[in-house]
């Protein structure tokens, strides 16, 4: 049994947004994502991403279909505790995550919250502060911190929750490049050292072909899903569903028109480079 099993799950909002009911944010998504895996989610404004993120720790519950966690169905309420406790979520903005005026006060929040006894709360702080290296921050103040060391710290306030799970919906939507990059490897460091299962949901292509696999919803649907040299490869379906590829497929896309002869299509700047260099040779 996988961590997350999402079965042919539906979900609409009872609220009428802009004057028109929204039938179905998530029509009949079904997905299954192992422990340890890392798994992006791209697709464009209002196709239901962080609907079906909302869903993996119980925030939200389906219509139809079931989401099970760990063997555990998310619409039996005994199971929303454990749930959140495996499954915690990152939002956009690190301003609304943050709420202790120091640092590891707020990484303490989480556990404190569940009771954890004092001396395991301190090792968990400064365990889930080196984890995302902001432990010399520990008596900062958070909002003096960059736009990437307070979405570090919203992760390290997750992570003293010790849960096997991380969602992230649009973590890195407000940073600038560098905060960017902070995050993801951050995000990286976890998954690989740790074994922490990772959802993040991305409109930067960038950090989707990244992932062990991309997953494209359109209308509330899965499009498609593969690794990112599948899916990236296939760069007409992608923009005909209004969605970015990385610039480096893009530019062997366009010169394939142009009657160039390359048969891969590259998902990094030096991928690119070496096929470029060697087509010209
Ligand atoms: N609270 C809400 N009440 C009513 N409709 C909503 C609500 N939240 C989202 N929707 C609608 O549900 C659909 C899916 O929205 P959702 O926020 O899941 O998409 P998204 O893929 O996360 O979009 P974005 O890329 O803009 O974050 C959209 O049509 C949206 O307008
Ligand atoms: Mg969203």
């Amino acid at each position: 049994m996988s961590f997350i099993s999402i079965q042919d799950v539906c979900f609409s909002y009872e609220e009428i947004e802009e004057g028109k009911h929204v039938t179905n944010a998530v029509d009949g998504v079904s997905l299954e994502v192992e422990q340890g895996e890392f798994v992006a989610i791209i697709g464009h404004n209002g196709c239901g991403k962080s609907t079906l993120a909302k869903h993996l720790n119980a925030l939200l519950l389906p219509d139809s279909g079931r989401v099970l966690i760990d063997g555990d169905d998310t619409a039996v309420e005994d199971n929303t505790y454990a749930i959140r406790e495996k499954v915690g979520l990152v939002l956009q903005n690190p301003d609304n995550q943050l709420v202790a005026s120091i640092v590891e006060e707020d990484v303490a929040f989480g556990p404190e919250n569940l009771g954890v006894e004092p001396s395991e709360i301190r090792r968990r702080v400064d365990a889930a502060l080196r984890a995302v290296d902001m432990y010399d921050y520990r008596g900062h103040a958070p909002y003096r911190l960059s736009g990437g060391q307070k979405q570090r710290v919203a992760i390290a306030g997750i992570l003293a929750i010790q849960p096997q799970c991380i969602v992230l919906d649009e973590p890195t939507a407000m940073l600038d490049p560098s905060g960017r990059q902070e995050v993801i490897s951050t995000l990286l460091k976890l998954n690989r050292t740790q074994n922490i299962t990772v959802v993040l949901i991305t409109h930067f292509m960038d950090e989707a072909v990244l992932a062990d696999r991309v997953v494209v919803m359109d209308s509330g649907k899965i499009l498609t899903q593969g690794t990112p040299g599948d899916v990236f490869s296939q760069v007409e379906l992608l923009k005909k569903h209004r969605l970015d590829v990385p610039q480096s497929a893009e530019l062997i896309h366009k010169l394939r028109g142009c009657g160039l002869q390359i048969d891969k299509i590259p998902l990094t700047q030096e991928d690119c480079v070496a096929l470029l260099e060697e087509a010209m040779r």
